[in-house]
């Protein structure tokens, strides 16, 4: 089996190795190529990877190549996780949308529209590239704003699924929790990419009991403190929302807390400095302690769980909360909408798992965002000022006109090298 990895050259990328190294049974591996054009930092990375192959005694082969079609050239899957214009644009998009009073985020709001806009043309050139190398190939997506970006692909026509990791920390904090394996929760996962609700934790399948309620009855506070919410707001809800929903829920308390502090792309960028002086190390040959403080955690078990199934042989999960269209399974979101749902995963792809009727208190805010994310594409793919005005309009954490016009500006004004159309 081959996987390319683009955006291999990612300081992320050994948290990915060490999963590929511990699961190899559940996905062999046999060539892995890191494509990335940043060549040093490749070269960094992909050295640091052949040891954690060496070390836990991984027969697969590592290449490192900045030729993207040399790369993915007969590769059964290909992941995607990229960041056009690096943690620098990343820091443009936390900070301007503050100074209109908006969330600065990389992918909630102004910023991830921008983020949205910048990725889309990038990702699907590659997975044309992608289809024309090799056709049958998955492409796996990582990058973000995941669900815009699952769905320009799809639209495309691309294989494509695509992940991330918040439902798979969840079920490993929850299992700890329980005291019990992770593969023994069962989340009833529902909502869009960075935009949902855990509103059921069953034990061992989708017809287990349902333990949320003692979840939060036992564990509450803690719940509560990871998501820098209140306790009494969780108990009201009665079901666990991601710590997306903050910005939403506690939109003007994160605004001032990030006007007071560096950005998570300034904190990340000098993790990054630290990682990749660590990387060149040639004794170190395991992922650093330092790679826990970033946002990625499991990714690789979510990948390795993903990819095992598409590519058969039954040895992943059953099911697998994953990013694909709706197609009836939200029935009050259209066909061709991307949802984030648990889905049985295999050969042909994910088939959503059918969802109980949500509560219209996330169905509301499921729909707008929806709407959002289909302006956001339109603008991505066509470009000009009047759609990018149109999608921030239409955003919950945006909405007035005046608003609108001034991120329209600063989005334009900070990314214009990015912008073909600016
Ligand atoms: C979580 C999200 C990812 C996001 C990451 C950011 O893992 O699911 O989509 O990219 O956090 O982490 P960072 O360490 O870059 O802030
Ligand atoms: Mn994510």
């Amino acid at each position: 089996m081959k996987l390319a990895v683009v955006g291999g050259g990612s300081t992320y990328t050994p948290e990915l190795i060490d999963g590929f190294a511990r699961l190899r049974d559940t996905l062999p591996i046999e060539e892995l190529v890191l494509v990335d054009p940043a060549h040093e930092r490749l070269e960094l990375v992909g050295g640091l990877a052949r040891r954690i192959f060496a070390k836990q005694g991984h027969g697969g082969r590592i290449v490192t190549t900045s030729d993207l079609d040399a790369g993915i050239e007969g590769a059964d899957a290909v992941l995607l996780q990229l960041r056009v214009g690096g943690q620098a644009a990343r820091e443009q998009d936390e900070t301007w949308p503050l100074e209109c009073g908006c969330v600065g985020q990389e992918t909630t709001g102004a910023g991830g529209l921008a983020k949205a806009l910048r990725t889309v043309p990038v990702v699907l050139d590659i997975a044309e590239r992608v289809r024309r190398t090799n056709p049958g190939a998955w492409i796996i997506d990582f990058t973000n704003p995941v669900g815009i970006v699952t769905r320009a692909l799809l639209q495309a026509g691309h294989k494509t699924v695509g992940l991330c990791n918040v439902a798979i920390g969840f079920q490993r904090k929850f299992a700890g929790m329980l005291g019990i394996a992770p593969a023994e929760v069962h989340l009833g996962h529902v909502g869009l990419n960075h935009l949902t609700w855990e509103t059921e934790v069953r034990l061992g399948g989708p017809e287990g009991e349902n333990v949320l309620p003692k979840l939060l009855a036992e564990h509450g506070d803690a719940i509560a403190a990871d998501l820098r919410l209140p306790r009494d707001v969780l108990d009201r809800l009665g079901v666990v929302p991601s710590y997306y929903l903050r910005y939403f829920y506690a939109h003007d308390e994160v605004v001032r807390e990030l006007r007071t502090k560096p950005s998570r792309a300034a904190e990340v960028a000098e993790m990054e400095r630290e990682l990749l002086k660590m990387y060149g190390d040639p004794e170190l040959d395991e992922k650093p302690a330092l790679l826990a403080r970033r946002g990625g955690a499991y990714y690789s078990e979510a990948a390795v769980d993903l990819a095992a199934s598409l590519l058969g042989g039954g040895a992943g999960s059953p099911y697998q909360v994953v990013n694909t269209y709706n197609k009836g399974t939200l029935p009050f979101l259209p066909d061709d909408a991307v949802i984030e749902v648990q889905a049985a995963v295999g050969p042909k792809g994910p088939t959503p798992l059918p969802v109980p009727s949500v509560d219209p208190l996330y169905a509301g805010l499921m729909a707008q965002v929806t709407a959002y994310e289909d302006l956001a594409l339109e603008a991505a793919l066509r470009g000009g000022r009047d759609l990018v005005f149109r999608a921030l309009l239409a955003h919950p954490l945006v909405g007035q006109y005046a608003y609108a016009d001034a991120l329209t500006d600063q989005l334009i004004a900070h990314n214009r090298e990015h912008l073909a159309w600016a």
